[in-house]
């Protein structure tokens, strides 16, 4: 089996935020990322995929395919927006890194063919970093 990880990059804003909740709480488990106004981050999206190598071309999957697939299902839907307001899939949902990896698995999912998806990994800050394998 190897492994293969390509990257893209994109900044996005949030506020994590339960409106259910009363503010002092949100303050309390959320901190400054509850801030009214919204903070933005510039994320790292690391994508790897696993397999055997193809005997043709030696490859697990063409890296610049996977670039396309990454830019179209990912960046073109989370760079420069904010999640809370501009991605229907974080309506309902906190926008933390937890969950948007999450959901970059599922928007890209269908579209690895011939290898399989083994890692979202998310990096939010230079600190901090969410790695997600799908619930298999
Ligand atoms: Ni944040």
């Amino acid at each position: 089996m190897v492994y293969l990880t390509r990257r893209e990059y994109f900044n996005g804003a949030h506020k994590l935020y339960k409106a259910d909740w009363t503010p002092e709480k949100n303050a309390e488990v959320f901190g400054k990322c509850a801030n009214k106004h919204y903070h933005g981050h510039n994320f790292d999206v690391y994508v790897t995929v696993k397999g055997s190598p193809d005997p043709d071309t030696g490859f697990i999957m063409n890296a610049h395919l996977l670039s396309k697939i990454m830019k179209r299902e990912i960046v073109d839907r989370l760079d420069h927006k904010n999640f809370n307001l501009d991605v229907p899939e974080f309506k309902n949902i906190l926008g933390t890194s937890e969950n948007v990896a999450i959901q970059i698995w599922k928007w890209l999912e269908p579209h690895i063919t011939g290898c399989e998806l083994h890692c979202v990994k998310l990096v939010e800050t230079e600190n901090i970093y969410v790695e997600y394998f799908g619930e298999k």
